[in-house]
């Protein structure tokens, strides 16, 4: 191949035009390139259409004429033409209008332009022909040569990879969108998600305020009714006396009182004075222990808990809850045993337990109800295990204990919030672990751990 034209190729092949990803610039480039190298007026590139039955030019260089328009080449009028582009590399015609293959453009195209001479080489990519690049001569006997023919055969090539440039520059543009896309639609997802998140703290931040007033006035009714009967008792005895002492006044004052009816009243006085002081004990003990469990509840502090005198108090405060039922409570604790903690916490946990074998647990009104609390110091903190002997729970049930809502006692107006309250008491408030276990006919084993807690 001549030098100028073997310099040509170098410049286009080297140029950043063909792999910058604009295939109408590179077509330009090209264009200009085969225009300069063959010294020709008219050079065009056209393109397939996806039919494959026709081809409309994309970019054309003429210097003589400037048309706006271009015909359309149809494979119905072409059939030669159009095949001649599918199997030949290069279609060579000196004289055009009386070539086999290109006379079917004489009738109209070739004259029109004052064209004698064609160049036409199939624009492949992919191996595919996805047109034609047609470089023409309006000189009468002008003959390509064999160099001109490798010539425009090279710029074909590079087309190609002009193509192939402009399909990368799409398909990373096209990336690039998706991308923002993605990013925008993961930012709102996030937004909202941490929107709900929020929400879902606020509203477990409020039921768990809900159910430690809940678990509150349940230790309150309690007490209030294990108080109600000893000053119950206690009123009756003061009325008692009253009414003796009245019948005395009168007695002295007719003069008629007698040693014995003295005696009497001496006796009967006394009775009720001991009956009065055992029960007023026991209903300042029952205050005693419910300041002991009430007030933590509600104030939340960090204190040294000294287990086994809290967790009796606190049961036997609780007692009334389970009163209908034949239970007892057996704690396994050493005096020692000593946790620092959030009382008012480990009350809640223990009153929803309790709570639990008393509503679900058990069921058998004439079964002895079992329940055995022990705390041992484990690493540092204590270990509780919480286990009643009550009709157990199934495996479908137990894995869903601890979600909130779940119950299995709608109907009886359970919420399904205790455990999970007592989960996150566990979990979050107390920094620990929890853990269930069951056998369904033979009772229910809550474990938790508890570290002792920085103040
Ligand atoms: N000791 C237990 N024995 C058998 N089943 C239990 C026991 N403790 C809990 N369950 C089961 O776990 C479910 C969830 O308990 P949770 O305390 O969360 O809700 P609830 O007691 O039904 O309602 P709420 O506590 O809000 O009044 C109960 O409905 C019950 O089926
Ligand atoms: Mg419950």
């Amino acid at each position: 191949m001549n030098e100028s034209l073997e310099n040509i190729l170098l410049e286009v092949s080297r140029s950043p035009e063909i792999d910058g990803g604009n295939l109408a610039r590179a077509s330009q480039f090209i264009l200009d390139s085969a225009l300069k190298g063959l010294d020709i007026t008219r050079v065009s590139i056209w393109e397939l259409q996806p039919d494959k039955q026709s081809m409309i030019a994309t970019a054309l260089i003429d210097t003589l004429r400037q048309d706006a328009e271009t015909p359309v080449l149809r494979k119905s009028e072409l059939p030669s033409y159009f095949e001649a582009l599918e199997t030949e590399r290069t279609i060579i015609a000196n004289d055009a209008r009386n070539n086999p293959i290109t006379a079917e453009l004489a009738p109209d195209y070739l004259p029109e332009y004052g064209i004698y001479g064609v160049l036409d080489v199939p624009l492949r990519h992919k191996g595919e022909m996805i047109g034609v690049m047609c470089c023409e001569t309006r000189k009468e006997h002008r003959s390509w040569t064999p160099d001109e023919v490798a010539f425009v055969g090279v710029l074909a090539d590079i087309y190609g990879r002009a193509v192939s440039a402009a399909e990368r520059e799409r398909f990373e543009q096209l990336l690039i969108r998706q991308n923002e896309q993605l990013e925008s639609m993961v930012a709102e997802r996030t937004q909202s998600l941490t929107k709900a998140l929020d929400n879902f703290k606020q509203a477990q931040e409020r039921l768990i305020e809900t159910e430690k007033m809940a678990a509150l006035g349940k230790l309150v009714a309690g007490v209030a009714h294990e108080v109600n009967t000893p000053l119950g008792i206690s009123v009756t005895a003061v009325t008692h006396c009253e009414h003796r002492l009245k019948k005395l006044k009168q007695a002295f004052t007719e003069g008629s009182i007698s040693k014995k009816q003295l005696n009497q009243f001496i006796d009967d006085t006394f009775e009720a004075y001991d009956l009065l002081n055992s029960n007023l004990e026991r209903a300042a003990t029952l205050i005693q222990n419910f300041k002991k469990t009430a007030v933590d509840q509600s104030s939340f502090e960090l204190v040294d808990c000294q287990l086994k005198d809290y967790l009796q108090a606190l049961t036997l405060s609780l007692k009334p809850m389970v009163k209908k039922k034949k239970v007892s409570i057996d704690i396994r604790c050493d005096e020692a045993t000593t946790l620092r903690t959030y009382q008012g916490a480990l009350a809640q946990i223990v009153t929803n337990l309790i709570s639990n074998t008393n509503e679900h647990a058990f069921v058998e009104p004439d079964e002895e109800h079992r329940i055995l609390i022990s705390a041992e110091p484990e690493k540092d903190g204590v270990q509780f295990v919480f286990s009643d002997n009550g009709k157990g729970i199934d495996s479908d049930t137990l894995k869903d204990i601890f979600e909130p809502f779940f119950t299995t006692s709608r109907h009886n107006g359970g919420s399904g919030l205790g455990l999970s309250i007592v989960y996150n008491l566990v979990t979050q408030k107390l920094k620990g672990e929890i853990d269930v276990q069951s056998t369904p006919g033979e009772g229910t084993v809550f474990s938790f751990y508890l570290p002792n807690l920085q103040k």
